[in-house]
C-alpha cells in the first residue's frame, strides 16, 4: 500500500496494484508510482507519495469500537516488558489495533491470540490483519475469556474488555511465572476492582496509573499547551505472576 500526501497534509491510502486515484484535486496516474515520486493530478496538483507503514493502517481501521491509543499502547509494551519473540494473549480484539500494534512489536518470531466474543467484530478485524499484513502472527479466535484462555506459558495478558476482573484467574492460569498482565479500563470503578481481583488471583508488582499526553503549538509568536489536548482516555492496572511465599 502506498500514501499519496496532498497539500494540505490529507493523507490517501491507495493499494500500489490500481491504475488510478480519483482525489478532490483530480485524478492521478498511479502507473509505475513508487515512494518518493511527486504526482501530479490532471489539474495540476501535487500529491506526494511514501510506502504506508504501521500508524498509516491504525489511523485508518475500519473501526469495531472505541481503539487503545498509541500513548497507552506504549505504556502497555513497556510494562508488560514485550518484545520481539513474546507470546501475547489479548482480549477483547474488537477493531484489532491493539493485536496489529503488538504483532508490529513480536515479530513473525512471536505471536498474538486474539479472544473477541462477537463474530461481526472478528470479521472486521481479521479483514484489518489482511491489510495490516500480520495475519501470520495473528491468531484470533472467537470466545469469551472470562470462561477460559487456551494457550499457557504466555509472556503477558491484555484485557481491554469491561470486566476484566473476572478473567484475571484465567490470565493467571496462561502465564509463564514472571509474565505480566494489563487491564485497560475508562472507569476507576473498573480499574480498582480489576486491581483487586489481581491480588487476589496471586499477582505481585501492582500499580495502576492514568497517562495524559499534553501536546504543544510551537509558533513564531510563542509556544504553549494545546488548547485541544487527548483527554480522558483510560486507567490501565499492571500485574505480575510470581510465587513471593519464599
Ligand atoms: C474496546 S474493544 C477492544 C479494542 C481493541 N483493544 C483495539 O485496540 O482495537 C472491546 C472488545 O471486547 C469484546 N469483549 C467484551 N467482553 C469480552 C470477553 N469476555 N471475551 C472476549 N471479548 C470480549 C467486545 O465485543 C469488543 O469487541
Amino acid at each position: 500500500m502506498l500514501v499519496l500526501i496532498d497539500k494540505k497534509g490529507r493523507k490517501h491510502l491507495v493499494d500500489e496494484k490500481i491504475e488510478e486515484y480519483h482525489s478532490n484535486y483530480g485524478v492521478l496516474d498511479l502507473t509505475n508510482v513508487k515512494p518518493g515520486d511527486v504526482l501530479e493530478t490532471h489539474l495540476g496538483h501535487r500529491f506526494y507519495c511514501v510506502k504506508a507503514d504501521l500508524l498509516d493502517y491504525y489511523e485508518r481501521l475500519p473501526r469495531a469500537g472505541s481503539i487503545i491509543l498509541k500513548k497507552d499502547l506504549g505504556a502497555i509494551i513497556a510494562n508488560c516488558g514485550i518484545g520481539s519473540g513474546s507470546r501475547v494473549v489479548d482480549a477483547g480484539t474488537g477493531t484489532g489495533a491493539t493485536a496489529i500494534f503488538l504483532a508490529n512489536i513480536v515479530g513473525k518470531e512471536g505471536k498474538i491470540y486474539t479472544y473477541e466474543l462477537r463474530e461481526d467484530h472478528i470479521k472486521i478485524a481479521r479483514n484489518n490483519f489482511e491489510s495490516a499484513g500480520v495475519d501470520e502472527v495473528v491468531e484470533s479466535k472467537l470466545g469469551d475469556v472470562r470462561e477460559g484462555i487456551e494457550e499457557r506459558e504466555v509472556d503477558a495478558v491484555i484485557f481491554d474488555l469491561p470486566d476484566p476482573w473476572l478473567a484475571v484467574d484465567k490470565a493467571y492460569n496462561a502465564l509463564r511465572t514472571g509474565g505480566y498482565i494489563a487491564a485497560y479500563n475508562p472507569y476507576i470503578e473498573q480499574i480498582r476492582k480489576a486491581y483487586i481481583a489481581m491480588g487476589e488471583a496471586g499477582f505481585k508488582e501492582l500499580r495502576a496509573i492514568e497517562l495524559l499526553e499534553r501536546g504543544f503549538e510551537i509558533k513564531e509568536v510563542g509556544t504553549r499547551h494545546r488548547t485541544r489536548n487527548i483527554g480522558h482516555t483510560a486507567y490501565l492496572a499492571f500485574g505480575r505472576k510470581y510465587n513471593q511465599n519464599i
